[in-house]
Protein backbone atom coordinates (compact mmCIF):
# COMPACT_ATOMS: atom_id res chain seq x y z
CA UNK A 1 0.00 0.00 0.00
CA UNK A 2 1.28 3.44 -0.71
CA UNK A 3 0.45 6.47 0.76
CA UNK A 4 -1.48 8.27 -1.91
CA UNK A 5 -3.86 4.84 -2.94
CA UNK A 6 -6.30 2.66 -1.05
CA UNK A 7 -5.56 0.12 -3.43
CA UNK A 8 -4.03 -3.33 -2.67
CA UNK A 9 -0.64 -3.23 -4.72
CA UNK A 10 -0.46 -6.40 -6.23
CA UNK A 11 -4.29 -6.59 -7.81
CA UNK A 12 -2.30 -4.10 -10.71
CA UNK A 13 -0.74 -7.54 -12.26
CA UNK A 14 -4.86 -9.59 -11.90
CA UNK A 15 -6.24 -9.50 -15.87
CA UNK A 16 -10.20 -10.02 -14.87
CA UNK A 17 -11.71 -13.51 -15.87
CA UNK A 18 -12.89 -13.17 -19.78
CA UNK A 19 -16.28 -15.15 -20.29
CA UNK A 20 -16.60 -17.40 -23.16
CA UNK A 21 -19.07 -15.53 -24.72
CA UNK A 22 -18.38 -12.03 -26.59
CA UNK A 23 -19.86 -9.40 -25.38
CA UNK A 24 -23.46 -8.07 -26.41
CA UNK A 25 -22.18 -5.48 -27.88
CA UNK A 26 -20.12 -7.29 -30.31
CA UNK A 27 -22.78 -10.43 -30.74
CA UNK A 28 -25.36 -7.47 -31.44
CA UNK A 29 -24.09 -6.66 -34.52
CA UNK A 30 -24.34 -10.32 -35.85
CA UNK A 31 -26.67 -11.00 -38.83
CA UNK A 32 -28.15 -14.10 -37.53
CA UNK A 33 -31.40 -15.00 -35.45
CA UNK A 34 -29.66 -18.01 -33.63
CA UNK A 35 -25.62 -17.96 -32.52
CA UNK A 36 -24.26 -21.57 -32.05
CA UNK A 37 -22.30 -20.84 -28.98
CA UNK A 38 -19.49 -23.18 -28.79
CA UNK A 39 -16.96 -20.78 -26.40
CA UNK A 40 -18.64 -21.90 -22.98
CA UNK A 41 -18.33 -25.75 -22.42
CA UNK A 42 -22.42 -25.69 -21.60
CA UNK A 43 -24.46 -28.49 -21.84
CA UNK A 44 -26.46 -27.77 -24.45
CA UNK A 45 -28.62 -30.91 -24.04
CA UNK A 46 -30.01 -29.16 -20.67
CA UNK A 47 -30.95 -29.62 -17.26
CA UNK A 48 -33.18 -32.63 -15.92
CA UNK A 49 -37.21 -31.61 -17.08
CA UNK A 50 -37.34 -32.54 -13.17
CA UNK A 51 -35.31 -28.88 -12.47
CA UNK A 52 -37.84 -26.78 -14.80
CA UNK A 53 -40.57 -28.49 -13.26
CA UNK A 54 -39.03 -27.59 -9.03
CA UNK A 55 -38.37 -24.54 -10.47
CA UNK A 56 -41.82 -23.82 -10.47
CA UNK A 57 -42.54 -24.97 -7.18
CA UNK A 58 -39.06 -22.28 -6.07
CA UNK A 59 -41.33 -19.45 -6.83
CA UNK A 60 -42.98 -19.60 -3.98
CA UNK A 61 -39.91 -19.40 -1.93
CA UNK A 62 -38.85 -16.24 -3.02
CA UNK A 63 -39.45 -14.43 -0.45
CA UNK A 64 -37.76 -16.37 2.53
CA UNK A 65 -33.86 -16.90 2.95
CA UNK A 66 -32.19 -20.20 1.69
CA UNK A 67 -30.92 -22.69 4.40
CA UNK A 68 -27.66 -20.68 4.47
CA UNK A 69 -25.68 -23.87 5.20
CA UNK A 70 -27.48 -26.17 2.44
CA UNK A 71 -28.29 -28.89 4.96
CA UNK A 72 -30.45 -31.05 2.38
CA UNK A 73 -28.39 -30.93 -0.57
CA UNK A 74 -24.98 -31.51 1.56
CA UNK A 75 -27.23 -34.45 3.35
CA UNK A 76 -27.87 -36.02 -0.64
CA UNK A 77 -24.77 -35.90 -1.85
CA UNK A 78 -23.34 -37.42 1.26
CA UNK A 79 -25.23 -40.29 1.29
CA UNK A 80 -24.33 -40.78 -2.61
CA UNK A 81 -20.76 -40.98 -2.19
CA UNK A 82 -21.04 -42.37 1.20
CA UNK A 83 -18.95 -39.35 3.05
CA UNK A 84 -19.99 -37.45 6.30
CA UNK A 85 -22.28 -34.12 5.50
CA UNK A 86 -18.91 -32.30 7.12
CA UNK A 87 -16.88 -33.34 4.40
CA UNK A 88 -19.44 -31.56 1.94
CA UNK A 89 -18.95 -27.53 0.88
CA UNK A 90 -21.52 -26.17 -1.42
CA UNK A 91 -21.05 -22.55 -3.39
CA UNK A 92 -22.24 -20.11 -5.58
CA UNK A 93 -20.68 -22.30 -8.05
CA UNK A 94 -17.50 -23.87 -7.46
CA UNK A 95 -16.11 -20.64 -8.96
CA UNK A 96 -16.98 -19.74 -5.38
CA UNK A 97 -15.10 -22.51 -3.48
CA UNK A 98 -12.02 -22.06 -5.35
CA UNK A 99 -11.78 -18.94 -4.38
CA UNK A 100 -12.65 -19.50 -0.71
CA UNK A 101 -9.85 -22.58 -0.75
CA UNK A 102 -7.31 -19.89 -1.43
CA UNK A 103 -8.36 -17.32 0.86
CA UNK A 104 -8.19 -20.21 3.68
CA UNK A 105 -4.49 -21.13 2.88
CA UNK A 106 -3.32 -18.31 0.76
CA UNK A 107 -1.56 -14.74 1.83
CA UNK A 108 1.40 -12.60 1.06
CA UNK A 109 4.22 -14.49 2.09
CA UNK A 110 2.80 -17.52 0.62
CA UNK A 111 2.61 -19.70 -2.72
CA UNK A 112 -0.08 -21.21 -5.11
CA UNK A 113 0.85 -23.24 -7.75
CA UNK A 114 -0.60 -24.71 -10.66
CA UNK A 115 -0.53 -25.17 -14.20
CA UNK A 116 0.12 -22.90 -16.88
CA UNK A 117 -2.82 -23.31 -19.11
CA UNK A 118 -5.68 -24.29 -16.97
CA UNK A 119 -8.86 -22.89 -15.40
CA UNK A 120 -7.97 -18.87 -14.48
CA UNK A 121 -9.96 -18.58 -11.29
CA UNK A 122 -7.59 -19.69 -8.94
CA UNK A 123 -4.72 -18.20 -10.55
CA UNK A 124 -7.39 -14.74 -10.29
CA UNK A 125 -7.95 -15.97 -6.25
CA UNK A 126 -4.16 -16.51 -5.59
CA UNK A 127 -3.12 -13.29 -7.11
CA UNK A 128 -5.84 -11.34 -5.28
CA UNK A 129 -4.30 -12.78 -1.94
CA UNK A 130 -1.33 -11.17 -2.52
CA UNK A 131 0.63 -14.90 -2.75
CA UNK A 132 3.27 -16.00 -5.15
CA UNK A 133 1.54 -17.27 -7.84
CA UNK A 134 3.79 -20.40 -9.69
CA UNK A 135 3.12 -21.76 -13.17
CA UNK A 136 3.99 -24.67 -13.83
CA UNK A 137 4.61 -25.77 -17.66
CA UNK A 138 2.75 -28.31 -18.97
CA UNK A 139 3.96 -31.64 -21.02
CA UNK A 140 1.95 -32.76 -24.23
CA UNK A 141 -1.05 -30.23 -23.23
CA UNK A 142 -1.08 -31.82 -20.15
CA UNK A 143 -0.73 -31.45 -16.56
CA UNK A 144 3.01 -32.13 -15.25
CA UNK A 145 2.39 -33.26 -11.85
CA UNK A 146 6.17 -34.49 -11.61
CA UNK A 147 7.21 -31.27 -12.14
CA UNK A 148 4.14 -29.40 -9.99
CA UNK A 149 5.17 -31.17 -7.27
CA UNK A 150 8.95 -30.44 -7.56
CA UNK A 151 7.78 -26.82 -7.83
CA UNK A 152 6.19 -26.90 -4.42
CA UNK A 153 8.44 -25.32 -1.87
CA UNK A 154 8.03 -24.57 2.09
CA UNK A 155 5.81 -21.29 1.51
CA UNK A 156 3.63 -23.12 -1.33
CA UNK A 157 0.10 -23.79 0.82
CA UNK A 158 -2.19 -24.51 -2.12
CA UNK A 159 -1.80 -26.50 -5.63
CA UNK A 160 -4.43 -26.59 -7.67
CA UNK A 161 -4.73 -29.54 -10.48
CA UNK A 162 -7.77 -29.12 -12.94
CA UNK A 163 -8.58 -32.88 -13.85
CA UNK A 164 -9.62 -33.25 -16.57
CA UNK A 165 -8.12 -29.83 -17.74
CA UNK A 166 -9.68 -26.67 -18.95
CA UNK A 167 -8.61 -25.70 -21.56
CA UNK A 168 -6.73 -28.90 -22.95
CA UNK A 169 -9.53 -31.01 -22.03
CA UNK A 170 -6.72 -33.46 -20.95
CA UNK A 171 -6.64 -35.52 -17.82
CA UNK A 172 -4.02 -37.20 -15.63
CA UNK A 173 -4.20 -40.83 -14.65
CA UNK A 174 -4.83 -42.31 -11.12
CA UNK A 175 -1.16 -43.73 -10.96
CA UNK A 176 -0.03 -39.79 -11.45
CA UNK A 177 -1.95 -38.40 -9.31
CA UNK A 178 -1.04 -40.95 -6.67
CA UNK A 179 2.43 -40.49 -7.36
CA UNK A 180 1.53 -36.78 -6.62
CA UNK A 181 -0.38 -37.12 -3.84
CA UNK A 182 2.19 -38.92 -2.04
CA UNK A 183 5.29 -36.59 -2.56
CA UNK A 184 3.30 -33.58 -1.20
CA UNK A 185 4.39 -32.17 2.38
CA UNK A 186 1.45 -31.87 4.70
CA UNK A 187 1.59 -27.86 4.29
CA UNK A 188 0.31 -27.88 0.96
CA UNK A 189 -3.88 -28.57 0.20
CA UNK A 190 -4.17 -30.33 -2.76
CA UNK A 191 -7.52 -28.88 -5.23
CA UNK A 192 -8.48 -31.40 -7.61
CA UNK A 193 -11.37 -29.26 -10.09
CA UNK A 194 -13.61 -31.77 -11.03
CA UNK A 195 -15.98 -29.73 -13.23
CA UNK A 196 -16.18 -32.31 -16.17
CA UNK A 197 -15.52 -35.32 -14.46
CA UNK A 198 -18.34 -37.32 -15.55
CA UNK A 199 -17.78 -36.82 -19.17
CA UNK A 200 -14.38 -38.49 -18.36
CA UNK A 201 -14.23 -41.84 -20.56
CA UNK A 202 -11.10 -43.06 -19.70
CA UNK A 203 -10.95 -46.11 -17.46
CA UNK A 204 -7.74 -44.19 -15.71
CA UNK A 205 -9.18 -41.11 -14.98
CA UNK A 206 -8.63 -41.23 -10.81
CA UNK A 207 -11.66 -41.94 -8.46
CA UNK A 208 -10.42 -39.25 -5.58
CA UNK A 209 -13.70 -39.74 -3.19
CA UNK A 210 -12.24 -43.59 -1.56
CA UNK A 211 -9.38 -40.35 -0.55
CA UNK A 212 -11.91 -38.12 1.24
CA UNK A 213 -13.88 -41.17 2.68
CA UNK A 214 -9.98 -41.88 4.46
CA UNK A 215 -9.92 -38.02 5.38
CA UNK A 216 -6.45 -37.42 3.35
CA UNK A 217 -5.91 -33.90 3.15
CA UNK A 218 -7.47 -33.09 -0.51
CA UNK A 219 -10.52 -31.40 -1.92
CA UNK A 220 -12.56 -32.27 -4.93
CA UNK A 221 -14.56 -29.58 -6.47
CA UNK A 222 -17.36 -30.72 -8.49
CA UNK A 223 -20.54 -28.42 -10.46
CA UNK A 224 -24.19 -28.60 -11.48
CA UNK A 225 -22.81 -26.34 -14.24
CA UNK A 226 -22.09 -28.47 -16.85
CA UNK A 227 -23.04 -32.31 -17.30
CA UNK A 228 -26.51 -31.10 -14.82
CA UNK A 229 -26.66 -28.16 -17.23
CA UNK A 230 -28.08 -25.15 -14.45
CA UNK A 231 -24.78 -23.07 -14.26
CA UNK A 232 -26.94 -19.77 -14.30
CA UNK A 233 -28.18 -20.79 -11.31
CA UNK A 234 -24.19 -21.02 -9.90
CA UNK A 235 -24.30 -23.56 -7.57
CA UNK A 236 -20.83 -26.88 -7.06
CA UNK A 237 -19.71 -28.29 -4.40
CA UNK A 238 -16.52 -29.54 -3.06
CA UNK A 239 -15.98 -33.13 -1.30
CA UNK A 240 -12.99 -32.03 1.41
CA UNK A 241 -11.90 -33.03 5.20
CA UNK A 242 -13.77 -31.26 7.50
CA UNK A 243 -11.11 -28.92 8.89
CA UNK A 244 -11.20 -27.27 5.53
CA UNK A 245 -15.08 -26.85 5.43
CA UNK A 246 -15.08 -25.79 8.76
CA UNK A 247 -12.60 -22.83 7.63
CA UNK A 248 -14.92 -22.50 4.49
CA UNK A 249 -17.98 -22.01 6.98
CA UNK A 250 -16.11 -19.42 8.92
CA UNK A 251 -15.68 -16.67 6.17
CA UNK A 252 -18.25 -17.79 3.07
CA UNK A 253 -20.28 -14.86 2.78
CA UNK A 254 -24.04 -15.67 4.03
CA UNK A 255 -26.84 -17.50 2.12
CA UNK A 256 -24.14 -17.40 -0.58
CA UNK A 257 -26.44 -20.43 -2.36
CA UNK A 258 -29.44 -19.41 -3.43
CA UNK A 259 -32.60 -21.55 -2.22
CA UNK A 260 -33.32 -21.88 -6.03
CA UNK A 261 -30.28 -23.38 -6.91
CA UNK A 262 -29.89 -26.09 -4.11
CA UNK A 263 -33.63 -27.36 -4.74
CA UNK A 264 -32.60 -27.57 -8.31
CA UNK A 265 -29.55 -28.99 -7.26
CA UNK A 266 -31.12 -31.82 -4.76
CA UNK A 267 -33.77 -32.41 -8.12
CA UNK A 268 -30.85 -33.13 -10.58
CA UNK A 269 -29.35 -35.50 -8.78
CA UNK A 270 -32.63 -37.58 -7.99
CA UNK A 271 -32.56 -37.99 -12.16
CA UNK A 272 -30.42 -40.80 -12.65
CA UNK A 273 -31.27 -40.56 -16.07
CA UNK A 274 -29.15 -37.24 -16.46
CA UNK A 275 -25.63 -38.15 -16.43
CA UNK A 276 -26.00 -41.14 -18.93
CA UNK A 277 -28.13 -39.26 -21.29
CA UNK A 278 -25.58 -36.04 -21.30
CA UNK A 279 -22.52 -38.26 -21.39
CA UNK A 280 -24.04 -40.11 -24.47
CA UNK A 281 -24.79 -36.77 -26.34
CA UNK A 282 -21.74 -35.53 -25.80
CA UNK A 283 -19.91 -39.02 -26.80
CA UNK A 284 -21.71 -38.79 -29.93
CA UNK A 285 -21.42 -35.09 -30.79
CA UNK A 286 -17.73 -35.24 -29.62
CA UNK A 287 -17.64 -38.23 -32.01
CA UNK A 288 -19.19 -36.45 -34.83
CA UNK A 289 -16.58 -33.69 -34.26
CA UNK A 290 -13.51 -35.68 -34.35
CA UNK A 291 -14.66 -36.88 -37.32
CA UNK A 292 -15.06 -33.46 -39.10
CA UNK A 293 -12.05 -32.66 -37.86
CA UNK A 294 -10.23 -35.59 -38.92
CA UNK A 295 -11.43 -35.30 -42.63
CA UNK A 296 -10.51 -31.69 -42.70
CA UNK A 297 -6.83 -31.79 -41.26
CA UNK A 298 -7.33 -29.74 -37.93
CA UNK A 299 -5.52 -31.88 -35.09
CA UNK A 300 -7.28 -31.35 -31.28
CA UNK A 301 -6.21 -32.91 -28.19
CA UNK A 302 -7.61 -36.19 -26.28
CA UNK A 303 -10.44 -34.41 -24.53
CA UNK A 304 -11.74 -36.19 -21.53
CA UNK A 305 -14.53 -33.69 -21.55
CA UNK A 306 -17.81 -31.68 -23.39
CA UNK A 307 -15.40 -29.56 -25.32
CA UNK A 308 -11.91 -30.36 -28.07
CA UNK A 309 -8.83 -28.13 -27.72
CA UNK A 310 -8.45 -27.42 -31.53
CA UNK A 311 -5.27 -26.04 -33.58
CA UNK A 312 -5.55 -23.97 -36.17
CA UNK A 313 -2.83 -21.80 -37.75
CA UNK A 314 -4.30 -20.00 -40.38
CA UNK A 315 -6.03 -17.84 -40.71
CA UNK A 316 -5.07 -16.15 -37.79
CA UNK A 317 -8.46 -14.94 -36.66
CA UNK A 318 -10.53 -18.12 -37.25
CA UNK A 319 -13.02 -17.17 -33.82
CA UNK A 320 -13.71 -13.84 -36.14
CA UNK A 321 -14.09 -15.69 -39.41
CA UNK A 322 -16.25 -18.00 -37.54
CA UNK A 323 -18.35 -15.30 -35.53
CA UNK A 324 -19.17 -14.15 -39.16
CA UNK A 325 -21.28 -17.43 -39.85
CA UNK A 326 -23.10 -17.23 -36.68
CA UNK A 327 -20.13 -19.67 -34.56
CA UNK A 328 -18.69 -18.46 -31.42
CA UNK A 329 -15.72 -20.48 -30.25
CA UNK A 330 -13.41 -19.74 -27.83
CA UNK A 331 -9.91 -18.32 -28.61
CA UNK A 332 -7.15 -19.92 -25.71
CA UNK A 333 -4.24 -16.76 -25.90
CA UNK A 334 -6.06 -15.50 -22.72
CA UNK A 335 -5.00 -19.09 -20.75
CA UNK A 336 -1.22 -18.06 -21.94
CA UNK A 337 -1.55 -20.46 -25.22
CA UNK A 338 -0.49 -19.68 -28.44
CA UNK A 339 -2.99 -17.56 -31.09
CA UNK A 340 -3.35 -20.76 -33.25
CA UNK A 341 -5.47 -22.77 -30.13
CA UNK A 342 -8.92 -22.68 -29.72
CA UNK A 343 -11.86 -24.06 -27.49
CA UNK A 344 -14.92 -26.05 -29.51
CA UNK A 345 -17.89 -27.21 -26.83
CA UNK A 346 -19.95 -29.67 -28.51
CA UNK A 347 -23.39 -28.14 -29.05
CA UNK A 348 -26.55 -30.05 -30.29
CA UNK A 349 -26.34 -31.82 -33.71
CA UNK A 350 -27.50 -28.82 -35.44
CA UNK A 351 -25.03 -26.10 -33.93
CA UNK A 352 -22.07 -28.98 -33.95
CA UNK A 353 -22.74 -29.24 -37.88
CA UNK A 354 -23.01 -25.12 -38.65
CA UNK A 355 -19.49 -25.24 -36.93
CA UNK A 356 -17.84 -27.90 -39.53
CA UNK A 357 -19.94 -26.44 -42.63
CA UNK A 358 -18.07 -23.13 -41.23
CA UNK A 359 -15.12 -24.45 -41.03
CA UNK A 360 -15.23 -26.40 -44.03
CA UNK A 361 -15.98 -22.57 -45.76
CA UNK A 362 -13.04 -20.98 -44.26
CA UNK A 363 -10.62 -23.62 -44.48
CA UNK A 364 -11.58 -23.65 -48.52
CA UNK A 365 -9.96 -20.10 -48.56
CA UNK A 366 -6.76 -20.60 -46.95
CA UNK A 367 -5.91 -23.83 -48.56
C1 LIG B 1 -12.46 -26.27 -14.72
C2 LIG B 1 -13.61 -25.45 -14.29
N1 LIG B 1 -13.83 -25.26 -13.00
C3 LIG B 1 -14.85 -24.53 -12.56
C4 LIG B 1 -15.71 -23.93 -13.45
C5 LIG B 1 -16.76 -23.04 -12.91
O1 LIG B 1 -17.87 -23.72 -12.59
P1 LIG B 1 -19.04 -23.05 -11.79
O2 LIG B 1 -20.05 -22.66 -12.79
O3 LIG B 1 -19.48 -24.17 -10.89
O4 LIG B 1 -18.53 -21.89 -11.00
C6 LIG B 1 -15.55 -24.09 -14.80
C7 LIG B 1 -16.45 -23.43 -15.75
O5 LIG B 1 -16.25 -23.31 -16.89
C8 LIG B 1 -14.47 -24.87 -15.24
O6 LIG B 1 -14.22 -25.04 -16.53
Amino acid sequence: MTETSPFLPWLDAIQPYVPGKPPKDILGQIPFDSLANLASNENALGPSHRVLEALGDAAATLHRYPDDRAQTLKGVVAARLDLDPSQIAVGNGSNDLIDLLVRITSAPGTEVVMSEHSFPTCRIAALGSGAKLTLVPQKNDTHDLVAMAAAVGPDTRLVYVCNPNNPTGTMNTEAEVDRFLRSLPDHVLPVFDEAYFEYAESAEFPDLVPRVRRGERLCVLRTFSKIFAIPALRIGYGLCPSDVTSRIEKIRLPFNVNGVAQQAAIVSLSDAAQIPRARAFNVAGKGYLRRELDRLGVSYTNSQTNFLMISVPEPKELSIELLKRGVVIRPLVSFGLTPDRYRVTVGTPHENERFVHAMEDILRGTR
